[in-house]
């Protein structure tokens, strides 16, 4: 029987709760371990904002988290069952998940890249796909003349927007964003946190985001996660989080883009 396109109705409780999990990279070389018992808990409706240094493991979790990567040891629970239990579809249907460099097909157009995990799934029609394609297209703010356009003509902004809208094609409830402004100019960047603000609004999704970006932090989480001694060292409203004593937390708000933080702060009064 085909999966059904629609997420089943979501069970009361987390959207995402990981369990003592363990990552451990083994070469004959050397043995890296990059989480140590590592627990997050994620509640609908949330905006969660994951930070840490380069290297911490954010990105291998937000892979594991959709099951492109397995643990070495714990668990991942998304919307009350297990990721390992989920397989692919089980998985594309309740996660969405934006990468980094915005991965599009870069023989395929806009259209072709929106629908694409659709049209994996073979069970709609080429018309039927074509239309929940535009209207995530137009959902992210682009023109219907986009849709022919090949990635080779798009600004980053727009990959960026092209790269949602696909993600958001299964109408998931949780949808995962690695470093969803960088690498953006400062306009596009706004323009895509206050649509990613609209959407997380309408669609009432659930959103884990990793970010260095102080302006995307303060302006989207509704709390943050800090990612240190390989696990989760804090997870809490920006206010709690800044005031926490951890050396990490003390260079990244605190060092010398403390004072920027702290004017977002005063400016997004809603973060505190
Ligand atoms: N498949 C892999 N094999 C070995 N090491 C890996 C693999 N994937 C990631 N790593 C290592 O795990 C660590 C965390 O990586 P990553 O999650 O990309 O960090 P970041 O927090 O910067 O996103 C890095 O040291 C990286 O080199
Ligand atoms: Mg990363």
């Amino acid at each position: 029987m085909p999966e059904p396109l629609i997420a089943p109705p979501q069970p009361a409780g987390p959207v995402v709760e990981i369990s003592k999990l363990w990552t451990v990279f083994s070469s004959p070389e050397r043995r890296s371990v990059v989480h140590e018992n590592l627990d997050l808990t994620v509640q609908q409706g949330e905006v969660l904002s994951l930070v840490g240094g380069s290297g911490t493991g954010k990105t291998v979790l937000l892979r594991q988290i959709l099951g492109l990567e397995t643990p070495t040891k714990g668990e991942i629970k998304v919307l009350g069952q297990s990721v390992s239990e989920l397989g692919r579809k089980g998985a594309a249907s309740r996660i969405g998940m934006l990468f980094q460099h915005g991965a599009l097909f870069s023989a395929f157009s806009v259209l072709e890249n929106i629908s694409f995990p659709l049209r994996e799934l073979k069970t709609l029609t080429p018309t039927l796909v074509r239309e929940a394609a535009m209207v995530k297209l137009q959902m992210v703010g682009l023109k219907p003349e986009d849709a022919y356009k090949m990635p080779s003509d798009l600004s980053g902004g727009m990959i960026k927007r092209v790269a949602l809208a696909r993600a958001l094609i299964m109408d998931p409830p949780l949808l995962l964003l690695d470093e969803p402004t960088a690498g953006l100019d400062p306009d596009s960047s706004d323009g895509f946190v206050t649509l990613l603000r609209s959407l997380h609004r309408d669609l009432e999704l659930t959103v884990i985001m990793v970010t260095h970006d102080l302006d995307t932090l303060f302006e989207l989480s509704t709390r943050i996660a800090v990612l240190a001694d390989r696990r989760v060292v804090i997870a809490d409203a920006p206010k709690e989080v800044i005031a926490h004593h951890h050396p990490f937390i003390l260079d990244f708000f605190l060092g010398p883009r403390g004072q920027r933080a702290m004017e977002l702060l005063r400016e997004y009064p809603f973060a505190i």
